[in-house]
């Protein structure tokens, strides 16, 4: 049964969406064993109360330097014994010594086909505004693999999603979310629970 360990920092919806899979089957050998947010005040973790899950703030603000953070925060994921890291949402930089902790480990779910519109300053709904700035006819999700960079692991899945005329930041955000994201994380952790993931060569290999 494959440990996963769930960091957010706001309303928790692909979280919502990974514990409804494991409800309903879609997702097996897996659960979700710890919630940990940056944000006291994140929804996902009253999402994960009512779940009767472990929801834990875990906060830079509650250590004078930053690197105290990061170790509590990896003590708590080992402490936990989390196989799987899933960083849904989670707005805070994850460093290196944590990458290194759990190599092909982490998974994170971006809220564009990457390459495109991705790396620093890209996320929430500053990737919308920027798809729809530059008037790209497609955009997605991608769930990938936690390297040192920023959102440049090695891709797992990804889901196209259609821009339309009119759409606004938010209703695009809206429409990636519920024909993507919430589909294609909940995917790929079933697909990492169930063995069918491997990397080669710095690229996902898929067992169908
Ligand atoms: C959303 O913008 C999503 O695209 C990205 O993180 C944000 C928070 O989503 N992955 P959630 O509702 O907290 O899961």
């Amino acid at each position: 049964m494959l440990k996963v360990g769930v960091l957010v920092s706001g309303g928790g919806t692909n979280l919502q969406a990974i514990l409804d899979a494991i409800d309903s089957g879609k997702i097996t050998n897996a659960q979700v064993t710890v919630v940990i947010s940056n944000n006291p005040n994140a929804y996902a973790l009253q999402r994960a109360e009512d779940h009767g899950i472990k929801a834990l703030c875990i906060s830079p603000k509650q250590y004078e330097d930053r690197e105290d953070f990061h170790k509590a925060l990896l003590n708590r994921l080992q402490e936990e014994q989390v196989d799987l890291i899933v960083l849904a949402g989670f707005l805070v930089a994850v460093p290196p010594m944590i990458v290194e902790a759990y190599p092909y480990r982490i998974i994170n779910i971006h809220p564009s086909l990457i390459p495109s519109f991705c790396g620093v300053g890209y996320y929430g709904l500053h990737v919308h505004e920027k798809v729809l700035e530059r008037g790209v006819r497609v955009t997605g999700a991608t769930v990938h693999f936690v390297d040192t960079g920023t959102d440049t692991g090695p891709i797992i899945l990804q889901k196209a999603v259609k821009v339309k005329q009119g759409d606004t930041p938010q209703i695009l955000q809206k429409r990636v979310m519920e024909k993507a994201e919430w589909k294609i994380l909940p995917k790929a952790i079933n697909l990492i629970a169930n063995g069918k993931v491997t990397v080669k060569d710095g690229k996902v290999m898929i067992e169908e």
